[in-house]
């Protein structure tokens, strides 16, 4: 199936469904293939579906799923109204293990897809995974979370995955820093009325 020919979200979510591209569809109940509201400017690219993710296939549902619905939630974001949320792999690494990079490259076109089609402006990558697959396999989230990235018109901001600030809540204040900077950019390019309850702006 050639995916530069498909130009709508829900006609790609049909063509991804029966992807066996690499070997992760094996050993998972389905293609998790992402959600959000259509037309979203906002998009946020995580690393790969966990365990309840599977379960129901939809991104980010579980315990990291639940804090990134509170940081949305906290900067006036939503994945019913205003944001989009993906991530670089469709199927489950299995036990939740990092997806490797062959398994990121056969998925590649998916994601490549995906954001063909939404045209975010602004693309939050959450983690390692996201950041190294979209921006340079050699670098490094604490490194460059914090810090927009403008590649081909479209503004990247990295910062940390929810669940590494399940392990670690130190990382919630910088995380709250990233998200800032993000409802500044979305007010600046998307929506200067857009209201935060946390960030007044
Ligand atoms: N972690 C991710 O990176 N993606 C999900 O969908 C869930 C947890």
């Amino acid at each position: 199936m050639n995916l530069d020919q498909i130009s709508d979200l829900e006609q790609l979510r049909a063509a991804v469904a029966g992807c066996q591209a690499c070997g992760l569809r094996a050993g998972c109940r389905g293609v998790v293939f992402g959600e959000g509201a259509p037309g979203a400017r906002l998009a946020f690219v995580g690393e790969g579906p966990g365990a309840e993710e599977d379960r129901l296939l939809r991104p980010f549902v579980g315990a990291a799923g639940q804090l990134l619905d509170k940081i949305l939630a906290a900067s006036g974001f939503d994945r019913t109204q205003n944001a989009y949320i993906l991530n670089v792999v469709k199927c489950r690494p299995p036990g939740n293990r990092v997806p490797t990079p062959e398994e990121r490259e056969a998925c590649r076109p998916n994601l490549a897809a995906q954001l063909r089609i939404l045209q975010p402006p602004i693309v939050v990558l959450l983690g390692a995974t996201a950041l190294q697959t979209l921006i340079d396999p050699e670098a490094r989230i604490t490194r460059l979370r914090g810090q927009w990235l403008q590649r081909n018109g479209v503004w990247y901001m990295p910062t940390y995955h929810p669940a590494a600030l399940l392990r670690d809540p130190a990382k919630k204040k910088e995380t709250w820093h990233d998200m800032k900077l993000v409802i500044d950019k979305y007010r600046a390019v998307v929506d200067p009325g857009h209201v935060s309850p946390h960030y007044p702006g």
